[in-house]
């Protein structure tokens, strides 16, 4: 996958950032630099373009998913995951996931689909990736969502969903809401920051 990597300060966490769809593996990068300077950063592109814009995985329409291309793409990262570990030479156990959109609705499958395969995760505006999973134990894993009350593609009431689907497979999940739109504002990503310096 194509990908970039930066090394951080030895025993910082791997921040894994996606990005939305017609984003590529710089977009998030001075997010990851807000949230926390001194990580390792592992930024992925995704492999589907969808008319020139890529995305994680496939979809029907806006908002409805081709759950197939879903799973296969989500397995794809996960192994992706494993590789890069290796390859890098960092803590495959010490990955926090922070995705936007598209981006975090593949960080959303992959926990939805694999057990302890991220020590935390960074959504912002999340989807419901995909239903009827029996979801893995997630013991505690600190998630912070940031949604829009007015997002018009990850409404409120999904994003309510996705809480409650994620806490009752035993994740710890923070909420925080904005009032603009599907955008990702500066002041969600301040929220996130204080939620990740209160954790790690
Ligand atoms: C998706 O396709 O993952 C969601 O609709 C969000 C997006 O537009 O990227």
């Amino acid at each position: 996958m194509k990908h970039l990597f930066r090394q951080g300060k030895a025993g910082k966490p791997v921040l894994l950032l996606l990005h939305g769809t017609g984003g590529t593996e710089e977009d998030l990068l001075p997010i990851a630099e807000m949230i926390d300077g001194e990580a390792s950063v592992l930024s992925v592109r995704g492999q589907i373009n969808e008319q020139g814009m890529p995305r994680f995985f496939k979809r029907l329409r806006e908002g409805v998913f081709d759950e197939e291309d879903l799973v296969y793409r989500t397995e794809e990262l996960f192994n992706f995951l494993e590789w890069a570990a290796l390859e890098y030479d960092f803590n495959r156990k010490h990955v926090i996931a922070v995705g936007y959109s598209n981006g975090a609705n593949i960080a959303g499958s992959l926990l939805f689909h694999y057990e302890e395969v991220l020590k935390g995760a960074v959504l912002f505006h999340p989807m419901v990736p995909i239903r009827s999973l029996n979801l893995p134990d997630m013991n505690r894993l600190p998630i912070f969502i940031g949604a829009g009350t007015n997002d018009p593609i990850c409404k409120p009431e999904e994003t309510k969903e996705l809480k409650s689907l994620l806490e009752g497979a035993g994740a710890e999940v923070n909420m925080h809401w904005e009032s603009y739109g599907h955008r990702l504002t500066e002041s969600e990503v301040s929220e996130a920051k204080k939620w990740y310096t209160s954790i790690y």
